[in-house]
């Protein structure tokens, strides 16, 4: 029974994860996502990365934007569409752990491990939204 479910999640949201092969940098990709589909993907599963994974393995950039985001004022990394998840995979010496400059986001690695890094924000990378299934709007992920 829990693998049929995931299996049906898996087919829900392998269906709502678009790779733009395009380089953008952070703030262009959230509007791009944002105007032509739903929003950057944030990734708080570990389902959720498996497929971001494998959507980032197609990219042409080293590393893909997704929806991480690092608040300056307050120094702390987050989502921009999930209470914070409990699912953590960032790169040795990234994230939380290390001393973070204002200008940075979140980016998920195309090649080796597929960790999260925090880059300047300005670099150019493809990115991952999530898009709508048909014109129902269903389109978001709670998991
Ligand atoms: C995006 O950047 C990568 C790496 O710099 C490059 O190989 C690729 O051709 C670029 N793609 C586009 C559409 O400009
Ligand atoms: C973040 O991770 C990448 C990939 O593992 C690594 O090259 C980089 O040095 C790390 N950043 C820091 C600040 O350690």
């Amino acid at each position: 029974m829990g693998s049929m479910l995931s299996i049906f999640i898996s087919l829900f949201l392998s269906d709502n994860l678009i790779l733009i092969r395009e380089n953008m940098t952070w703030n262009e990709a959230l509007s791009y996502c944002r105007e032509h589909h739903v929003d950057l993907v944030s990734i708080t599963t570990e389902l959720l990365q498996s497929w971001v994974t494998e959507r980032a393995a197609s990219a042409t950039s080293s590393q893909v934007w997704v929806g991480l985001r690092f608040t300056c004022s307050f120094h702390f990394w987050f989502w921009i569409r999930s209470d914070a998840g409990c699912y953590q995979n960032w790169a040795p010496g990234n994230g939380s752990d290390s001393q973070q400059d204002c200008g940075i986001a979140g980016a998920v690695e195309t090649t080796g491990r597929q960790q999260w890094v925090s880059l300047e924000e300005n670099q150019r990378l493809n990115f991952i939204c999530y898009k709508c299934s048909g014109d129902s709007g269903e389109g978001l992920i709670h998991l």
